[in-house]
C-alpha cells in the first residue's frame, strides 16, 4: 500500500490500519482473528486498533498474540477509558493494556471519549506517559469541534495526534466542520467503523445502485469503494475490522482504488454532505 497519512509529528502511517472490536470475544475464532490480523500486517496495514474496553481486555490479548513476534513492524494503538484517564488510574491502565498486548509501549494511547475528568489532567497525564517513552504518542476519540478546540487550550494539547471518529458514507456529520478544523490544524482523523459495521445499515448502503454501480466501474465491491470513499482527502486513516483474511485482502486493495470527481458527485447525491452542524455521531 503506497498511499499514507502523516501525523503532526510527521510519522507517515499507511491509510488502512485494522479494528479489533469484538475480536477476542468468541475463543472459537481466535486462530481465524489472529490469521486475519497477521495477513493484514504482511501486507502493509500496520496501524492496529484496540481498546481496554474491547471485551474487557479480551481484544488486546488476541492482538498480543497476533504481533507477539512482529512487535517492531506494527503501530499499536489503544485507549484508555474516559473514567480512568488521569493519575495513577491512568498509569495503571497503561500497564494492564501493556501486559495484554505483551509489549513494553505504545505507539498511539488515545483518550477513548470525553468524560467528567477535566481534560488538562487527562493531558498532563498522557503527557508525561509520552516524555517517559512508555507511549509514543496520544491522541483522543469521538472529540466534536468544540470538544478539540478545549483540548488545544489545554497545555501540552497541541501534541494531540489524531481524533478517532465514526466516518462512513451514511454518517458525514463531520464534514460541515470537524473535519475543516482537523484539516486547518493538521490533525488526521481516523475514520472507525467505515463500512459501517456491515449491520443493518450498511444493507441499506449496499442496496445502493449508485454504489453498487460504481464497484463495478472499479471492478471492485462496494465494501470497497466505502473504504476508498473514506480515505479519499489524503487526511484520513480508516480502520475496517476483519477477521476473514479474504476480507482483509479486499480491505487493502481499496487503498488503490481512486474514485473519478464524477463518481464523487454521483455518491454525493446519494449520500447527502451535511449543510448544517450536526451532533457527532458515537457507537
Ligand atoms: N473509537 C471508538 O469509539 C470506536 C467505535 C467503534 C469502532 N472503533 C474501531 O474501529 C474499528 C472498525 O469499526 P467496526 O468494527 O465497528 O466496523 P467496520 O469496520 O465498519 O465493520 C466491521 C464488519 O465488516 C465486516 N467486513 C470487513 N471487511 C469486509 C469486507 N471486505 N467485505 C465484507 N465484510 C467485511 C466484518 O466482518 P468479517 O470480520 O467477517 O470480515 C465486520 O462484521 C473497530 O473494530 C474498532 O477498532 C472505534
Amino acid at each position: 500500500m503506497s498511499r499514507i497519512i502523516q501525523l503532526q509529528d510527521g510519522t507517515e502511517l499507511p491509510v488502512i490500519g485494522q479494528g479489533t472490536w469484538w475480536v477476542g470475544d468468541n475463543p472459537n475464532q481466535r486462530t481465524q482473528e489472529i490469521e486475519a490480523l497477521r495477513r493484514g500486517i504482511e501486507l502493509g496495514m500496520k496501524v492496529l486498533d484496540t481498546a481496554e474496553m474491547y471485551g474487557d481486555g479480551l481484544a488486546e490479548m488476541v492482538v498480543g498474540e497476533a504481533i507477539a513476534d512482529c512487535r517492531e513492524s506494527v503501530f499499536l494503538v489503544s485507549k484508555v477509558l474516559p473514567h480512568h484517564a488521569a493519575g495513577l488510574e491512568l498509569q495503571q491502565s497503561l500497564e494492564q493494556s501493556l501486559e495484554r498486548l505483551q509489549t513494553d509501549y505504545l505507539d498511539l494511547y488515545l483518550l477513548h471519549w470525553r468524560g467528567s475528568i477535566p481534560l488538562q489532567q487527562t493531558v498532563d497525564g498522557l503527557e508525561q506517559l509520552r516524555q517517559s517513552g512508555v507511549i509514543r504518542r496520544w491522541g483522543v476519540s469521538n472529540m466534536d469541534t468544540c470538544d478539540m478546540q478545549d483540548l488545544l487550550q489545554c497545555k501540552g494539547g497541541e501534541h494531540c495526534q489524531v481524533n478517532q471518529v465514526l466516518y462512513h458514507l451514511a454518517s458525514r456529520g463531520v464534514e460541515f466542520d470537524l473535519k475543516p478544523w482537523l484539516n486547518e490544524q493538521h490533525i488526521p482523523m481516523m475514520a472507525y467503523s467505515p463500512l459501517a459495521q456491515a449491520g443493518r445499515l450498511h444493507d441499506e448502503l449496499l442496496a445502493s445502485d449508485i454504489l453498487r454501480g460504481i464497484a463495478d466501474e472499479l471492478d471492485a465491491d462496494p465494501f470497497q469503494v466505502m473504504l476508498a470513499w473514506s480515505i479519499r482527502d489524503g487526511h484520513t486513516l480508516a480502520i475496517p475490522k476483519s477477521s476473514n483474511v479474504s476480507h482483509v485482502q479486499r480491505n487493502i486493495q481499496a487503498a488503490s482504488l481512486a474514485l473519478s470527481d464524477t463518481q464523487l458527485q454521483q455518491l454525493d447525491q446519494v449520500f447527502v454532505p451535511p449543510t448544517h452542524k450536526m451532533p457527532l455521531d458515537i457507537i
